[in-house]
């Protein structure tokens, strides 16, 4: 990724100050999808990135990670898994409870949703991490299916909040853009 092409990325992210409560800086990624040279460049990059990776399954988190894994995914000519929010997903899952600012939450997956054979490889994706909590819920749910989360991923990396560097105690992190 040139300096160029990261700045084109990188101002296509809009701050909107104190959304969804005061003090938060909500990094809206609508103004880099409906820009098709910053979404176009950005997804180049991922396939560029991720083609020589070897994976079988991109997973993605809900519900941003979803636009940028189930494109990926079609670019590499892999397969899709949502990772998604509680009480969504129909079949049997295993399900994941995470830390938030305020309270918890739950992620589930698919029992069977990197097959049958033992260790896929599988990148997760997703557009943000913030204090890291989802992506790690995430990764361990992935490694408890009897696959392997090789490596997360996310458009943009908020390194004040240490969410980076817990999550690399667990699996390889890479983040397009770091601010
Ligand atoms: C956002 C973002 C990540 C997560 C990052 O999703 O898309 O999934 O927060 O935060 P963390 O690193 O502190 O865990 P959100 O939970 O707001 O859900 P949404 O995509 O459905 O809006
Ligand atoms: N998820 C957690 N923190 C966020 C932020 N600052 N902007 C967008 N999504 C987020």
């Amino acid at each position: 990724l040139s300096k160029t092409e990261k700045q084109i990325i990188k101002n296509s992210i809009r701050d909107i100050k104190d959304f969804p409560k005061p003090g938060i800086v909500f990094k809206d990624i609508t103004t880099l999808l409906n820009n098709k040279e910053a979404y176009g460049v950005l997804m180049n990059h991922l396939y560029q990135r991720y083609k020589e990776y070897n994976l079988d399954y991109i997973a993605g988190i809900d519900a941003r990670g979803f636009i940028f894994g189930a494109a990926l995914a079609q670019m590499l000519g892999l397969g899709f898994v949502p990772i998604r929010k509680k009480g969504k997903l129909p079949y049997t899952t295993i399900s994941e409870k995470y830390a938030l600012e305020y309270g918890i939450d739950e992620i589930e997956v698919h029992i069977d949703a990197f097959g049958e054979k033992e260790g896929a490889r599988v990148l997760v994706i997703d557009d943000l991490i913030a204090t890291g909590g989802t992506a790690n819920a995430a990764a361990t749910l992935v490694n408890q299916t009897g696959a392997e989360c090789v490596e997360c991923c996310f458009i943009l990396g908020l390194t004040f909040l240490d969410g980076i560097k817990k999550l690399q105690d667990k699996t390889d992190v890479y983040s397009v853009i770091e601010v």
